[in-house]
């Protein structure tokens, strides 16, 4: 086969990855993505359709004539993209609206969880405030809250104290803060240890691992301040040796695919667990049905595979049959953000010093970019990030730290801390 043309949906630093790594196949003719920005402008035609525009989309695809379409972001696979282009007969890369309610619904993959036995939190899902409250009156432990639905990330609590659970149960099933993501809400009980995201190519049958990657989810240095879409992250995470990737695939990944499968609803596509490992043994926190933002950025210049043969292998169920190879390196990708991100933050700031950066072992995807005026400037929270690969972690960061020192927009944020704690 050759010369495909290809359709990444979605915009952010993630598709400038995805994009980036399907440039580099010899298989790619053609390369769209929507709406893209204008990192991915560079590297791929951008049609300006919504990720969000079903209907858009598709008419896109069938216009194009395109071979192969990957979905980036989690709401299009929700609204049942794969499904509406199956239905036209077209390939696509990610999950049926059936098989993303892993991600959609918290409420549906805690009980999926539940049915094949795969280790995670205890819990219980309420649409009544009353009995939700009155469950929690009966727990001595520390909770967390969830909103069944999706919410951009921002549909999970993690309460201190009894006052602050039963204030996120009210915030959630009372004030309707989530709208429909939240008309029910899941009690958890709180775990602890530490947290690695474990993604894997899937084809319906065969689960195969990508490197263990950690993100940073706080805005701040120390883990401190609010959550946001992910200030960096790196891969292989040090701490989580082959060995115990392995027995999260046996625990969790494979059980996973292997239960839907069963139900009736084949996963194809990535996919995501996000894991914390505690001293009972690796539990899943959560599914995710699609690639991670930031991780990606951080595990797709270690694939040493071409990136179309996997995704093609998992569209037609032979993954089996491929050899999916990693480089032996460590990649770092660090998050630039607008001055007040995640809260409010200024447009069109002009960014300076991006030019020329791209070498064998660094590289810029963006995220929030757009051009003015002939410049590159700033168009959302999370600008852009800066991978790098190295021999080490140390190296990585080094290399993605004095690359992010010549690039400059005002207000310019970003972590100093990523991967410090695995480095050392
Ligand atoms: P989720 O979207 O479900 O991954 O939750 C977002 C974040 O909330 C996770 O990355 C964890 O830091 C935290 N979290 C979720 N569930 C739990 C839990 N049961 N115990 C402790 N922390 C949790
Ligand atoms: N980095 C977390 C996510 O993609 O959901």
């Amino acid at each position: 086969m050759s010369g495909l043309r290809l359709l990444v949906v979605g915009g952010g630093g993630r598709e400038h990855a995805i994009v980036w790594a399907l440039r580099r196949s010899p298989l790619a003719k053609e390369i769209y993505a929507a709406p893209g920005n204008a990192g991915i402008e560079q590297v791929a035609a951008c049609a300006p359709i919504e990720a969000e525009d079903v209907d858009g989309l598709l008419r896109f695809a069938c216009q194009q004539a395109v071979d192969l379409t990957v979905i980036g972001p989690e709401a299009p696979l929700a609204l049942g993209i794969v499904d509406a282009f199956q239905a036209e007969g077209l390939r696509v890369f990610g999950p049926t609206q059936a098989a993303a309610r892993l991600e959609s619904s918290k409420a549906f993959a805690k009980a999926f969880m539940q049915r094949h036995n795969i280790p995670t939190a205890r819990y219980a899902a309420f649409d009544s405030y009353d009995r939700a409250a009155a469950y929690l009156d009966k727990l001595s432990s520390p909770v967390v809250i969830k909103a069944d639905g999706l919410a951009a990330g921002k549909g999970v609590i993690v309460c201190d104290t009894p006052q602050q659970a039963h204030a996120a149960l009210r915030h959630v099933l009372l004030d309707g803060a989530f709208g429909a993501a939240g008309q029910t809400a899941l009690i958890e009980e709180r775990l602890s240890g530490s947290e690695v995201s474990l993604l894997a190519f899937c084809d319906g049958r065969t689960v195969v691992p990508m490197p263990p990657a950690r993100d940073h989810k706080r805005i701040y240095d120390g883990d401190a301040g609010p959550n946001t879409g992910g200030m960096g992250a790196y891969a292989p995470a040090p701490d989580v040796p082959p060995q115990l990737v392995g027995e999260i695939v046996r625990a969790v990944l494979q059980p996973a695919v292997d239960g839907m499968a069963a139900e009736g609803a084949p996963y194809v596509g990535v996919l995501y667990a996000g894991m914390m490992l505690t001293a009972d043994g690796p539990r899943a926190l959560e599914f995710n049905c699609r690639f991670g933002d930031p991780e990606t950025q951080a595990i797709l210049p270690l694939l040493e595979t071409d990136l179309l043969d996997v995704l093609l292998a998992c569209t037609e169920g032979r993954l089996d049959q491929l050899e999916v190879r990693w480089k032996p390196r460590s990649c770092a990708a660090v998050v630039a953000s607008s001055p007040g991100y995640p809260g409010s933050y200024p447009k069109g700031l002009v960014i300076t010093g991006i030019e020329g950066v791209d070498r064998d072992d660094v590289f810029i995807f963006q995220a929030g970019t757009a051009h003015s005026a002939g410049q590159l400037v700033t168009a959302g929270g999370r600008v852009l990030a800066v991978s790098a690969l190295g021999d080490t972690l140390t190296e990585a960061l080094r290399r993605a730290y004095d690359t992010l020192g010549g690039i400059h927009f005002e207000g310019m944020h970003y972590r100093r801390d990523i991967g410090r704690s695995a480095a050392l």
